[in-house]
């Protein structure tokens, strides 16, 4: 087997305490990367820089709250003081909540969603840009959600923050490409990951954190620029978004409803 692309760069991985994070961290320990490792929980950070250790990996971690751009910034320059330049990073940290509709948790679900995946995705990418645009290369990857592409009822804080994550990476993309930059937006459906733990609907196409590390990883690897995935999931919101209004009002009712009850 040949040499890893991945091997000894710099990856940063935000959200690497849990879930899809953790899968993709301890999957680029395999393939030889320097790992730095974000997220605000330490101990579990802790955990998993010990687990990438003791199968011979490298692996720096800090503390940070992505929503917060001070703190977001000291995580990556404490990583790329240590480590040197970061070469890829991978701005995973979400959260997914329902956004009620009594006025306080209506503001305060879909504040910290907007502030989480979106300000997270652009706090992360702006804290390692300008080291990729004085070096003429680098990789930003987003991981937003198919989620972006259609607003179930219920989860419309979500969405939104999902679908501006899209914007604005294909806006970054043609900016930073004359510059050598290449950013990738990544758009899973369901992955089996605390996230969905509380979700009582069904799941169509539902994959493990493993097997969707193992697409987003190749997907990064092969240059893609928007990776939707999985083809099943992908292919279910085609036909919906065919269906007259009325009946795909219907559906995104009783699948917001379903998700949440
Ligand atoms: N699971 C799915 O079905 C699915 C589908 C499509 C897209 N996604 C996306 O995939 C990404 C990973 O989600 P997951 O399913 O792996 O969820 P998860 O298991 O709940 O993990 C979320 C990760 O994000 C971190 N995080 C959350 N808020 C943060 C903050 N303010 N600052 C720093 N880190 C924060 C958490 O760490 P701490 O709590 O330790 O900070 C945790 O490591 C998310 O962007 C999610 O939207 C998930």
């Amino acid at each position: 087997m040949g040499r890893s692309p991945f091997a000894e760069k710099l990856i940063l991985v935000t959200g690497a305490s849990s879930g899809l994070g953790r899968a993709m961290a301890l999957d680029l320990a395999k393939a030889g990367a320097k790992v730095g490792i974000i997220a605000r929980r330490a101990n579990l950070l802790d955990e998993l820089a010990t687990e990438i250790r003791a199968i011979g990996g490298q692996v720096h971690s800090a503390c940070a709250d992505v929503a917060d751009w001070e703190s977001l910034r000291a995580a990556v320059q404490q990583i790329e003081m240590v480590c040197g330049p970061a070469e890829l990073m991978i701005a995973n940290a979400g959260l997914g909540a329902p956004s009620p509709l009594d006025a306080e948790s209506h503001v305060r679900e879909i504040g910290a969603m907007i502030r989480t995946n979106t300000m997270g995705v652009v706090h992360s990418f702006a804290a390692v840009l300008p080291g990729m645009v004085d070096r003429g290369r680098g990789h930003l990857v987003a991981i937003s959600s198919l989620a972006a592409y259609i607003p179930f009822a219920g989860e419309g804080g979500y969405s939104a923050s999902k679908a501006a994550v899209n914007a604005y990476t294909g806006s970054l993309r043609e900016q930073v490409r004359p510059m050598g930059i290449r950013v990738t937006t990544i758009c899973p459906g369901f992955i089996t990951t605390p996230m969905t733990a509380g979700n009582h609907g069904s799941m169509p196409g539902v994959m493990s954190a493993e097997k969707a590390s193992y697409k987003i990883l190749a997907a990064i690897q092969s240059g893609r620029e928007v990776y939707n995935f999985p083809l099943v999931t992908v292919g279910l919101l085609r036909l919906l978004n065919l269906l007259p209004g009325w009946l795909l009002r219907r559906v995104i009712t009783d699948l917001g409803e379903s998700k949440f009850d």
